[in-house]
């Protein structure tokens, strides 16, 4: 059976990562389904399901007749513990045909103590104990992760930014084309991790944006 013949399942196919790639695996062979709670815009002729890891709904019909699932669908604030954890372990006893899940996780989530990290660690445990051929890649943080870190909310009129705070950040397009290259290949259990090129504290970053900015205007 050829690569291009396996059928992708991407979940969270509105957010980040799983719209890039959506984008992505469009202009590839694979064939490929799509599921998240709302529906994407743009979807031509592709299957887009509704599921939902809180309540269960649709999971099944999601996962009917794949082979690969990329699992991007996460909810770091909202019922974290439920679409992590909870919803996420319901959704592997409904996997058991799958040749190959494709776990996105984070750099970090073993030291970290976030609640989200915790989570991710928990769901990467349960992966890891489970007979589903998988592999877990962890990745640093997605740029625009860091860039909504300074530019999101001005204090006082003025951006309050953790200046000596240091990240490695990576282009979200970058690691989803390296997902889809996991595709054919061996499940690798835990494979190794996705970091951008460069560790910059965020002033540097800042200070890299607004330098970006002032280059683009024309006075
Ligand atoms: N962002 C980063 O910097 C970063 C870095 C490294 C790794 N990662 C990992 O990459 C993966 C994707 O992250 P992301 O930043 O792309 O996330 P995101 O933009 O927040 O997207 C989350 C997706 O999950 C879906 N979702 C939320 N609640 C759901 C539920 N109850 N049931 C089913 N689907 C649900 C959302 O769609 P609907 O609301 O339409 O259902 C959305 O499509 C995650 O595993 C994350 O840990 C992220």
């Amino acid at each position: 059976m050829g690569v291009f013949s396996l059928r992708i399942l991407v979940t969270g196919s509105t957010g980040q990562l799983g719209s890039i790639l959506f984008k992505q695996l469009k202009a590839s062979d694979y064939k490929v389904k799509i599921t998240s709670r709302r529906k994407p815009e743009g979807i031509g002729h592709f299957e887009w399901v509704y599921s939902d890891l809180s309540s269960g709904e649709g999971l099944e019909a999601a996962v009917k007749d794949v082979d690969v699932i990329i699992h991007a669908a996460t909810s770091p604030i909202k019922n974290s513990k439920m679409v992590e954890v909870l919803g996420f372990k319901e959704f592997l006893g409904k996997i058991k045909h799958i040749k190959h899940l494709i776990y996105p996780s984070i750099v970090g989530v073993d030291e970290i103590p976030f609640k989200y990290y915790k989570q991710k660690y928990e769901a990467e445990e349960l992966l890891k104990n489970c007979s589903i051929p998988h592999t877990i890649v962890r990745a640093t943080q997605f740029h625009n992760f860091v860039e909504n870190l300074f530019i999101s909310k001005p204090l006082c009129k003025r951006y309050i930014v953790p200046g000596n705070f240091k990240f490695q950040s990576v282009d979200a397009g970058e690691f989803a084309s390296h997902l889809i290259g996991l595709v054919g290949k061996d499940p690798q259990g835990r494979a190794e991790d996705f970091c951008g090129p460069d560790i910059m504290t965020l002033k540097e970053m800042a200070e890299l944006k607004i330098k970006k900015i002032m280059n683009q205007i024309k006075f």
